[in-house]
């Protein structure tokens, strides 16, 4: 079940996935009432809900000076980045507590270990989906349910193309720690399946980086020191 506000291309994704197996539903999470619906909506087709992805996002503006930012850009971001996350944790923990299963995944950022990655507003509210993650994995665990986060390095999609133009692969890979290989959409996918499915049956809690370990070192501190070259 496809959840999102650009209905054209939820449809197309699911005419290509096949609608035998896939679904769209038009929802803004800021709305809790979508929110509502769309997990009524898979309960109704599929009989249960099994994993939640939380993965909405925007950046909002780019301006990294706090003094020059919007209220109205910080409370979007917030609003839509985390209020999007509680709401689908709240109503995916309605259905799931009863099944006495179900796994929720969100989506952070690197931000969310690395500020200085976003502005402020884009910093907090990732921060802050860790933080409602964990809660909700220490509250939910009683009902067998599992929550937790990825939080993916820079990756060239639309978010990240249209905020900071198509050199953003380029300019990511400069600055990664680990060399020879890029971060693609498809590997926070995977991470993303492996925490919705049975392998990761005792993971909860956790904030998984997909950053190949960039937030791990402070860049300021010069690591091209540790190269051959
Ligand atoms: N691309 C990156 O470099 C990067 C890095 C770290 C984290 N993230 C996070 O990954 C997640 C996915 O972003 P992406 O990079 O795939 O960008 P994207 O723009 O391709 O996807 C974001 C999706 O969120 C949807 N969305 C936005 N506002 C919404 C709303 N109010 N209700 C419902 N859906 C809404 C958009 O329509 C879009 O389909 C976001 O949470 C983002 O913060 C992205």
């Amino acid at each position: 079940m496809i959840a999102d506000i650009q209905d054209d291309k939820g449809r197309a994704l699911c005419e290509s996935l096949g609608y035998s197996i896939a679904s769209y539903v038009h929802c803004d999470v800021t709305d809790e009432c979508h929110v509502r619906d769309a997990v009524d909506a898979a309960v109704s087709r599929h009989g249960k809900l099994d994993i939640m992805f939380n993965n909405a996002g925007i950046t909002g503006s780019l301006c990294m000076q706090i003094r020059k930012s919007e209220k109205a850009d910080f409370e979007r971001v917030m609003d839509i980045n985390l209020v999007g996350s509680y709401l689908g944790t709240k109503h995916a923990a309605r259905v799931m507590i009863p099944a006495r299963r179900g796994s929720i995944v969100m989506t952070g950022s690197v931000a969310s270990a690395a500020p200085g990655m976003g502005s402020a507003a884009y910093t907090c509210s990732k921060l802050a989906v860790v933080g409602l993650t964990r809660s909700a994995a220490v509250e939910l665990g009683q009902f067998g349910v599992r929550v937790n986060c990825v939080s993916p390095y820079g990756v060239a999609t639309p978010l990240a193309t249209t905020t900071l133009g198509i050199g953003v692969e380029e300019s990511m890979h400069k600055h990664a720690i680990l060399k020879g290989v890029r971060l693609k959409v498809e590997d926070v996918a995977e991470a993303v399946l492996f925490l919705g499915s049975e392998e990761a049956k005792y993971v909860s809690g956790v904030n998984l980086l997909i950053d190949g370990g960039f937030a791990t070192t402070n860049p300021s501190h010069g690591w091209f020191r540790y190269s051959d070259g």
